[in-house]
């Protein structure tokens, strides 16, 4: 039966939607309501709707870091405004307004398109700008959080627009205030600052490699941003040729005492400090050596090209996908006792 869509000022609001292209591992799940807004002025009146005031609310960006387990009973918001605006310029560095709904590599690629800094090895990164700050990705060494000044939102608890100031994000290793409290906030936009000038972040496995091989010796930041893109075109599977979310795991954190112990059974486990005296371990290294890169079940499987990412093959379920997913994390704990998290939102 086909979806019903209604045409409202700002925004189309469709029923019993289709999920499977609005997630990248393509499970093929269904949201009892779904809105897509075109107007952020929309959302206010959209929520306040007798229908949708009491559902469980969802904010989906490009939906590449989330597995629906079972059909959504609630309703989902997407924002789609796409605009960029420069705001300014001062003490270096040049001040951008972005909409969510603009997706993550064409904005990083605007910015060197414009010569400014900083956002170079978060090239090709999949998902939208306001779905960015919520898990502060990141990647080859480089966290969004340094260049976010504000972050738009409406805080659906108070029942108003706010502007957040970076430190009131709270921003830690994928997360942040509205990862922590996600019925709560719908980000509008996001505004940077983005330097003229920065040190270039080269210190990460391979990027350095990948200049050499290009032949670059004197690397500005769109060189670096073209080895990363071609070190991740080759380790990462490709979402648009397999379903997937890309990792599917956090590098987990363990005590001094447990990292020593484990340095002693497995000396080829990366591990690294993090403040606080704790100490990261590398989870794709874990999950290789559990015996599970590659496996799979049904069309649910363990990426064989980087252990850490979940992919669908056609068919799975997101009930299948979990399935393998926890099968995996047992056979971590049994092999290390350590317990990996999953890093995308598991629903419901
Ligand atoms: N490794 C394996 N087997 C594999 C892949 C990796 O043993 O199949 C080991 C290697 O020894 C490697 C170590 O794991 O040295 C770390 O691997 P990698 O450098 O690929 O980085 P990662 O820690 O697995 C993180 C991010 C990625 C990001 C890369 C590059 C997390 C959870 N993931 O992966 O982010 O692209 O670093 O910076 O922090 C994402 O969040 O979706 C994502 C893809």
């Amino acid at each position: 039966m086909p979806s019903a869509r209604l045409e409202l000022p700002g925004c189309t609001l469709i029923e019993d939607a289709p999920l499977v292209a609005r997630n990248t591992l393509r499970v093929a799940a269904r949201s009892a309501w779904l809105a897509e807004v075109h107007d952020a002025a929309a959302l206010p009146d959209l929520l306040a709707r007798p229908a949708l005031r009491a559902l469980p609310l969802l904010t989906l960006g490009d939906g590449s870091n989330v597995l629906f387990t079972a059909d959504w009973p609630g309703l989902i918001v997407q924002l789609r405004d796409a605009g960029i605006a420069q705001l300014g310029e001062g003490d270096g560095r040049v001040h951008v307004r972005v909409g969510a709904g603009a997706s993550w590599d064409a904005w990083v690629r605007w910015t060197l398109a414009r010569d400014l800094a900083g956002l170079e090895n978060l090239i090709l990164i999949p998902g939208t700008v306001g779905a960015a700050p919520i898990q502060n990705i990141g990647a080859y060494g480089v966290e969004v959080a340094t260049f976010i000044e504000q972050v738009e939102a409406w805080d659906h608890r108070v029942g108003a627009w706010v502007e957040l100031s970076a430190a009131a994000c709270g921003f830690g290793y994928r997360d942040s205030c509205f990862k922590r409290d996600p019925e709560r906030w719908i980000i509008r936009a996001v505004r940077f600052a983005l330097p003229r000038q920065a040190p270039l972040c080269l210190d990460y496995a391979g990027i350095r490699e990948e200049l050499a091989a290009m032949g670059v010796a004197d690397p500005r930041a769109v060189h670096v941003a073209e080895a990363v893109l071609r070190l991740r075109t080759r380790k990462l599977p490709d979402p648009a040729q397999i379903g997937n979310a890309g990792s599917f795991f956090k590098n987990p954190e363990v005590d001094a005492t447990q990292a020593a112990a484990l340095r002693v059974r497995c000396p080829n486990l990366p591990q690294w400090s993090v403040p606080g005296g704790r100490i990261k371990l590398a989870a794709a290294w874990l999950i290789e050596q559990a015996g599970c890169k590659g496996l799979r079940r049904g069309d649910a499987g363990m990426s064989d090209r980087h252990a850490l990412v979940l992919v669908n093959h056609g068919q799975a379920s997101g009930a299948e996908l979990w399935a393998l997913a926890q099968h995996v994390r047992a056979r971590v704990r049994d092999a290390f006792g350590v317990d990996l998290e999953p890093e995308p939102r598991v629903l419901p």
